[in-house]
């Protein structure tokens, strides 16, 4: 590398700069070549950070609206990790932001019209093709780009602050590309990319317009016209499931009775830890209403929730490597949605963060929540199942805080808040019969097909006791209280 630069310290005049006996000079953040001739103002730089914050809370947006409505398991659970990390950053955004401005700092408005109809865009897109399109072929890919401009735009070490937030937003940003890639490879065939054609040159049209995400290109001009987002985009609460499942209104196997009753011991347990675990896909499905439609709270807030979205959506998916560690084919077994559906559809968002809050209190105390549960675990015997509900357990209690923290003081205390999340709950759970009544379910009883299935897995004949459980929730919620009539 040749060197222009001159300087009072040690050059040889032939080589390159040198730190003192040779120890990396500039603590090795870069060459001096580079340090002399890369950077960006305080005022581009904030620019470009104005709008990777603006973009990232906009995808945010869009991964946590999408998730109660979403079919397909698989995005659903995508959607949950990936509007996680994008909450996760917003905040170090803002945070370097008031680093270099003096208030007010303009982190609420809006930095480009474009782009703004840029995500309300993917936001409104109508189909899961065009969402996953929208998101993984065009948003995701503009957020990595400015941030690799970004990271090779900036001077290392007078913007270091900066530069360090890209990289590590970078490193995770190209994992949701990756993923991303993978679902637009597996979901869109190119017939439809086609017929999305016209949509997604208005996607091209208006990043063009904004000079690219980071607006670091040249603006150009263009039809901007709306397509999907011309009405403007409503939230759907209702949540869906794909067609590997199925009854979603059975109550037909009530698996709490079965992991409290001292009689039956733990191993078969370890199937219905499993459910319950599964079961959980519902807690995305119905915090993603509350974060959808509850509006003017700190940023902190939105992060905090999207991260115990994400924690339930893992233990979601901890229960189907259990099913799957057993052999155990987990769409036979109907993973109901009755309480997400309940309360995104009967009750306020406070309301139903109440009953979140009300039921994850209920999951500490020691003979019959959390620990219970993992000491259940423990006695199986298989470390697995330990792992689950180890994990399980921890992230609990961080969510008892988060309820603590954000629901507590705004319902005037412990007390009022969990009278108020069981008032709320028994509202959304009468409908056991109705259900029957009504066709959507015969809450068929599957434990005992599965618990055969286990008994195989596990080279045991299956227990004719264990056989013949047959406790439904028409009487009794999970947290083992009376249904109100
Ligand atoms: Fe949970
Ligand atoms: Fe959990
Ligand atoms: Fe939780």
């Amino acid at each position: 590398m040749t060197q222009n630069h001159r300087s009072n310290a040690q050059q040889d005049g032939n080589g390159p700069y040198r730190g003192y006996r040779n120890l990396p000079a500039l603590v090795g953040l870069q060459a001096m070549a580079e340090a002399t001739s890369t950077g960006l103002t305080v005022a581009e730089s904030v620019s470009r950070i104005m709008r990777l914050h603006w973009s990232l809370k906009k995808l945010h947006r869009i991964f946590i609206s999408r998730i109660t409505a979403m079919p397909v398991y698989e995005l659903k659970m995508a959607f949950s990790l990936h509007s996680h990390y994008c909450a996760e950053h917003v905040e170090e955004f803002a945070k370097r932001v008031r680093e270099m401005r003096q208030p007010p700092y303009g982190l609420e408005v809006s930095p480009d019209v474009a782009l703004d109809t840029f995500f309300d865009e993917i936001l409104a897109a109508p189909d899961i093709e065009p969402l996953v399109l929208g998101l993984y072929g065009y948003a995701v890919p503009a957020v990595v780009r400015a941030l690799e401009r970004f990271i090779a735009d900036t001077n290392k070490l007078f913007d270091h602050p900066t530069w360090r937030i890209c990289r590590l937003t970078l490193v995770e940003m190209r994992d949701v590309l990756e993923y991303g890639e993978a679902a637009v490879q597996a979901l869109i065939h190119e017939k439809t990319e086609a017929n999305l054609r016209g949509w997604t040159s208005l996607l091209e049209r208006l990043l063009s317009a904004a000079g690219d995400l980071d607006g670091s290109q040249p603006r150009t001009e263009g039809d901007l016209t709306p397509i999907y987002s011309a009405e403007p985009y409503k939230y759907d609460p209702v949540p869906k499931r794909d067609d590997r499942f199925h009854d979603l209104y059975n109550m037909g196997v009530n698996a709490e009775a079965f992991l409290l009753d001292p009689d039956i011991p733990p191993v078969p347990k370890t199937v219905m830890l499993y459910f319950k675990r599964m079961r959980e896909i519902d807690v995305p499905e119905m915090m993603s209403s509350i974060l959808s439609e509850t509006q003017g709270k700190p940023w902190e807030y939105y992060r905090a929730m999207t991260r115990q979205l994400w924690d339930e959506a893992r233990h979601a998916m901890m229960g189907e490597i259990g099913f799957v560690s057993m052999g155990i084919d987990w769409t036979k077994i109907p993973l109901n949605f009755t309480w997400s559906l309940g309360l995104n559809t009967l009750l306020t968002p406070l309301e139903r963060h109440a009953v979140l809050y009300t039921i994850e209190q209920g999951l500490m105390p020691k003979n019959t929540g959390k620990q219970y549960e993992w000491e259940v675990a423990l006695a199986t015997a298989n470390r697995l199942t330990e792992l689950i509900q180890d994990y399980d357990w921890a992230d609990e209690v961080l969510h008892a805080r988060i309820g603590r923290d954000w629901l507590v003081p705004e319902l005037g205390g412990q007390k009022e808040a969990l009278a108020f999340g069981d008032r709320s709950w028994s509202r959304v759970l009468s409908d056991w019969n109705k259900w029957r009544e009504d066709g959507l379910t015969e809450h068929h009883n599957w434990w005992p097909e599965v618990y055969r299935e286990a008994c195989q897995y596990w080279g045991i004949q299956p227990d004719p006791k264990l056989l013949a459980y047959d406790t439904t929730y028409e009487t009794t919620r999970p947290d083992m209280k009376q249904v109100a009539g």
